[in-house]
């Protein structure tokens, strides 16, 4: 392939999203071993521009994150762009500046991975359709962006909806596969449609446990089987529960997803505890909140110490006075970060 004159700039914004159904557990080439379900949020978001040109060195990627070169990433990239060749062979033949930023800190809690593989799969599937001309239509290019961000971190093929997006082959929703995620706003109750998610930072330092690491502590668990027809248990119930918008049901289900994630790393060998003492008071008190005044505010956790504090937007008010007044001491440095359900990913038109 001849490929003279063919530069090009192109540019993503995307979301980062929380999972309520947690995909914890991976088989062959980062294939999920239970269907999971997110939403994805609005301001949390990584922000990346592609340039390409033909290929003229052999090191073919370049990486910049927040204008500063970041040799480990920068591995981490080429490594997943070098493997991508045989789905977009237009890659061989072509080197990459990748800049990238996030609206978000670092280590908030907040998958970064997930912003990040997908806005750069996006830019990838959109430097495509312009160096080879080939058009796909709107729904094939996103299930490509999707299977591409999966194949970069499995939760950043979810990223690629806004709303709700689910990922992982199961009977309770046959359009959903373990190769790409698909969109899930369509069903989904109008109570749902502006959910708000505040990140509560128990803790801003680095996780201990790197997510890759994490779904390993999956091989050999002793509790695997269980967890798994667990998740499939509680993605087909949470189907019915966004459809229906049943708070009291969500509220139960949302909560022992997030603690059965901490209750395998517990008892997985070598054996984690993510929990911070600030983040169990701070589950003590959203339960007696919650019990004191039936508001159905509730917490999902990732695989950190930081809680998503997840509310319908109508008791937006009540929600920030009961951190400002109950919660503020036990955060890190009072920290927390205000988001909420988005609509997606954008395309940005660079000047
Ligand atoms: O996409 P990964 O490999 O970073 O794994 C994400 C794992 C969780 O965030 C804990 C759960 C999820 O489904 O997002």
């Amino acid at each position: 392939m001849k490929n003279d004159n063919q530069n090009g700039s192109v540019c993503w914004e995307s979301p980062s999203n929380i999972a309520f159904i947690k995909y914890w557990g991976k088989k062959g080439n980062q294939l999920p071993c239970n269907p999971s379900i997110s939403m994805s949020l609005k301001h949390s978001i990584t922000r990346t521009q592609l340039n390409y040109f033909p290929k003229k060195s052999n090191k073919r990627i370049h990486f910049e994150f927040d204008g500063n070169t970041q040799p480990i990433f920068e591995k981490r990239i080429a490594q997943f762009i070098d493997s991508l060749v045989n789905h977009s062979p237009f890659i061989a033949d072509f080197e990459f500046n990748i800049s990238s930023k996030n609206t978000f800190p670092h280590s908030a809690g907040i998958a970064s991975s997930a912003s990040a593989m997908s806005a750069l799969a996006l830019c990838l599937c959109s430097a495509e359709k312009n160096i080879t001309g080939k058009k796909l239509e709107e729904q094939e290019y996103f299930q490509k962006a999707s299977f591409i961000a999966r194949l970069g971190s499995g939760s950043a093929s979810r990223s690629i909806y806004g709303g709700y997006a689910a990922w992982g082959q199961t009977n309770a929703f046959s359009k959903a596969s373990n190769n790409y995620a698909v969109p899930f706003s369509q069903y989904t109750h109008p109570v749902f449609h502006d959910y708000q998610d505040t990140i509560l930072m128990i803790s801003a330092k680095q996780k201990l446990v790197s997510s890759t690491a994490g779904h390993q502590l999956m091989n050999n668990h002793p509790y695997a089987n269980a967890r798994y027809s667990q998740a499939f248990s509680n993605f087909e119930r949470l189907l019915g529960i966004l459809r229906s918008g049943d708070l009291d049901a969500f509220v139960e289900l949302i909560e022992n997803e997030a603690l059965s994630l901490h209750a395998l790393m517990m008892n997985s060998s070598p054996s984690f505890i993510l929990l911070k003492p600030n983040t169990l008071a701070a589950i003590k008190s959203i339960r007696q909140f919650r019990t004191d005044t039936k508001i159905p505010v509730c917490f999902t956790i990732d695989a950190g110490p930081n809680i998503h504090l997840l509310y319908p937007k109508s008791e937006k008010e009540e929600i920030i006075a009961f951190i400002d007044s109950e919660l503020k001491s036990l955060l890190e440095n009072g920290k927390y970060l205000l988001d909420e359900t988005g609509n997606g990913p954008q395309k940005i038109i660079i000047e």
